[in-house]
């Protein structure tokens, strides 16, 4: 008889909800993934079979640690052209997505009651690879000015870290004020401790102010074409200080990520016309459908939204009522949300949803809200 003690792996709630929604909602509410429409499929096609063309069997070859040199070229160029940050190429090291990004550097970086300081609520799949390698994760409850700076703030210390969503949280949709960022980045500087900014979402926004690491190259920057590209193709990246990237790398070697054929492909399409393409349709589209959201609630469901979301794709609601039972006949009329307690540090607000429009079609987010505002009269 095997007798091991395994560590606790707990199911995602995003995950859950993300495979009732997979078997068919006419109103998702719960998948973070971009818009289908919006997805370059023709382009990606063309780059797969150019690639093919052009690399034939190396392009199926392991992958080296660190990224394709050709593609951290590039990143560094989208960087500067789409979100006005500079940083050097060798400065970059390609993931396997974001999500793989924060698992490697929570590896390096987290110890065993190390202080990880995060917004509450924040988003639970980055949450949970900081419990699991055992920081002491510290709630810092926020506003609609983004992660606040007052006193909470005033007891960080060098060694702790700090993990921020500053543009376009994930699950509020706010974005930090300038006076929060401000401070947030003098006080790490001066106290020596480490900022960690997790990006997904400011590229696609035509309001979000620029990202932390625009205003010092001391942050840590987490970077994705999930969002804008399609997240099946799992290509995100780190922008590492100097004295981090090495280990960065280094650290690749222990699981051989990322894809080498995705890499190529991605390289394709930022060499190319695509980026810029795909953002002039984006930039405004999911602001609007954000809109509808907000004003649907607004009529349907007056008081339930906790935060003012202002791009991105997410809204935080309260449903007054158990939000994991109230899935339950949701699902049965075609409609889904990811409960959102586990987005709270101490798991309270049972009530608590997270809405997104990333996959809804903008047409039925306003027949969406009417028909869960009909379910929770139905459950009352
Ligand atoms: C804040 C945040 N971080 C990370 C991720 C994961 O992104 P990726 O697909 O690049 O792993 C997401 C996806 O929803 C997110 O919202």
């Amino acid at each position: 008889m095997v007798k091991v003690k395994l560590p606790r792996v707990d199911w995602s709630p995003v995950e859950l909800a993300s495979r009732v929604s997979r078997r068919g909602a006419f109103y998702n509410f719960a998948s973070g993934s971009p818009d289908p429409g919006l997805i370059p499929i023709s382009d990606v096609k063309e780059a797969v079979e150019d690639v093919l063309s052009e690399y034939g069997s190396s392009a199926l070859s392991y992958p080296g640690a660190g990224g394709l040199r050709e593609l951290r070229i590039e990143a560094s160029r989208y960087l500067r052209e789409y979100l006005g940050v500079n940083a050097d190429w060798r400065s970059i090291i390609i993931t396997s997505g974001a999500q793989h990004a924060i698992k490697l550097l929570t590896q390096l970086l987290v110890r065993k009651g190390t202080r990880v300081y995060v917004e509450d609520p924040t988003f639970y799949e980055t949450l949970a690879p900081f419990r699991f390698q055992g920081a002491k994760v510290i709630g810092v409850p926020i506003t609609d000015d983004g992660m606040p700076t007052g006193e909470v703030v005033k007891g960080i210390k060098e060694g702790d870290i700090v993990y921020t969503i500053p543009n376009c949280h994930n699950p509020t949709g706010t974005c930090m004020s300038e006076d929060n960022r401000r401070i947030l980045i003098e006080a790490a500087e001066e106290r020596g401790f480490l900022i960690i900014e997790d990006d997904p979402y400011t590229v696609l926004s035509l309001n979000a102010p620029r990202p932390l690491r625009a205003m010092s190259s001391s942050i840590i920057y987490v970077g994705t074409f999930s969002k804008l590209l399609g997240p099946g193709l799992r290509i995100g990246f780190v922008v590492a200080p100097n004295w981090l990237r090495g280990s960065l790398e280094r650290l690749e070697q222990h699981d051989f990520s990322t894809s080498t054929l995705t890499q190529l492909i991605v390289h394709r399409l930022l060499k190319g016309n695509t980026v810029s393409r795909v953002l002039s349709r984006v930039r405004g589209f999911y602001e609007g459908k954000l809109r509808i959201l907000v004003n649907a609630l607004d009529e349907y469901m007056p008081n339930s939204l906790q935060f003012k979301p202002t791009c991105g794709f997410y809204a935080l609601i309260r449903l007054g009522v158990d939000a994991e039972r109230l899935l339950r006949s949701a699902v049965k009329a075609g409609l889904t949300y990811v409960p959102a307690r586990r987005f709270f540090i101490n798991g309270n607000f049972p009530d608590a949803a997270r809405l997104s429009i990333g996959v809804i079609k903008p047409e039925r987010i306003e027949d969406g809200i009417k028909l869960l505002s009909n379910l929770i009269k139905g459950m009352g």
